[in-house]
């Protein structure tokens, strides 16, 4: 096992071993929580009702589920409303962001560790299995483990039990497994990244969320869902949009999925004066509906910078970002495109990660960087 650089605390690292993204890397929810139970899948699509009732079939049996779909398609969501309609509903359901916790802790926040196992570890710690017992452990972004906690997470999975970092016993567990990618895991398979015996053993039901775009009027159903659900969150009156908003609504092709434009419909809402929301409310890639490929958008940009001098670094900045965004913010995949390892895309993204904003903000008509870089 590789050192440890930091004992891990209850929700996490010190700061400079935050991931990138804003999410906390795992939280626990209970039947009490005040979100228990309240997430509500829209749709009414053939794809989305066929959806449906798949989860109503895979939701009580006990079996590991894989959620695959491009970012923003829902894949939370709807690993919650498997546990929500399984015969676990009253036990946790325990979400893991499997590429937020640093690699060099991530076992020991799975499986837990023994006081004195590693420098910094003060105490005995369960781990988030203990933790998930009796109900449902939701391993997001799976594809960020690395082969060592693979190979751990498969023995767990085959033996029902863990062991602590440091132990010697191992405590039996009752926990179901859900897992989500938005990367294509039989290619991470394909190319030696992923445990193939870990792959099928978590894809007992693999599950597929299609993309926003091809679920034809669920985009209407989910823009009048989102502008209900955030006037009654900010106790404010319902509003609508114009019959032009609309159209240019329902003419873009949602790259960002369901987030995206849970996104748009708060943008509109904040930006918007009047009464009905317009054109002009909605943020600047919709009303343009100019979707260009990534790379497309940063030859623009090189072009647009052939006459100037530019910081070799700001060049390196700007294709990184080019290329997370081609592979819909998947850091393991970028990494794996761009020939460098993951530790160094992370330092990377940190180091531009509040100027990534600010130059969204700044340069409306560049690169357009989407909703990776502002997860909710
Ligand atoms: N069918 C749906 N009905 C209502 N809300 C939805 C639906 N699908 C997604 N959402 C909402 O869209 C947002 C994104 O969904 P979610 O986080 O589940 O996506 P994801 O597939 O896990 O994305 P990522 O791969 O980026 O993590 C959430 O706020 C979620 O509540
Ligand atoms: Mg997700």
């Amino acid at each position: 096992m590789p050192p440890l650089a930091a004992a891990p605390t209850k929700l996490g690292y010190s700061p400079t071993e935050q991931s990138t993204t804003d999410r906390t890397p795992w939280s626990i929810r209970d039947s009490t929580s005040p979100d228990a139970r309240e997430s509500k899948l829209i749709g009414q699509s053939p794809v989305m009702q066929k959806l449906f009732s798949v989860i109503g079939r895979v939701a009580p049996n006990d079996s590991s589920v894989l959620i695959t779909g491009a970012t923003g398609t829902g894949k939370e969501l709807v690993a919650r409303a498997i546990h929500d309609q399984s015969p676990r509903r009253d036990g946790k359901f325990v979400d893991v962001n499997c590429s937020a916790i640093p690699e060099t802790l991530i076992e020991a926040e799975l499986f837990g560790h023994q006081r004195g196992s590693f420098t910094g570890a003060l105490a005995n710690n369960c781990g988030l299995f203990e933790k998930a017992s009796g109900g449902t452990l939701f391993l997001d972004e799976i594809d960020a483990l690395n082969l060592s906690a693979q190979a751990k997470l498969l023995r767990v999975l085959q033996e029902r039990t863990v062991r602590r970092i440091g132990a010697r016993t191992n405590i039996a567990i009752d926990v179901r497994v859900i897992s989500a990618t938005n990367c294509d895991l039989a290619q991470e398979v394909a190319a030696g990244r992923f445990r193939p015996d870990l792959y099928y053993r978590l894809r007992v039901l693999p599950l597929h969320l299609p993309e926003l775009c091809t679920r034809g009027n669920d985009v209407e159903l989910l823009i009048d869902h989102f502008l209900r659900l955030k006037a009654e969150h900010e106790g404010v009156a319902r509003r609508q949009f114009t019959d032009e908003a609309m159209r240019a609504l329902m003419e873009y092709p949602w790259p960002g999925n369901v987030r995206e434009l849970e996104n748009a419909v708060a943008y509109a809402m904040a930006i918007g004066a009047d009464e009905q929301l317009g054109l002009a409310d909605l943020p600047a890639e919709i009303t343009n509906n100019r979707i260009q490929s990534s790379t497309s958008d940063f030859r623009d940009v090189l072009q647009a910078y052939m006459n100037e001098t530019v910081p070799l670094a700001e060049i390196e900045k700007r294709y990184i970002l080019s290329v997370l965004q081609q592979f819909g913010g998947n850091q393991v995949r970028a990494a794996a495109a761009l020939g460098i390892d993951r530790s160094k895309l992370y330092r990377r993204l940190k180091q531009y990660g509040v100027m990534a904003v600010k130059f969204l903000q700044e340069e409306q008509n560049g690169m357009q960087l989407r909703t990776w870089s502002t997860k909710a």
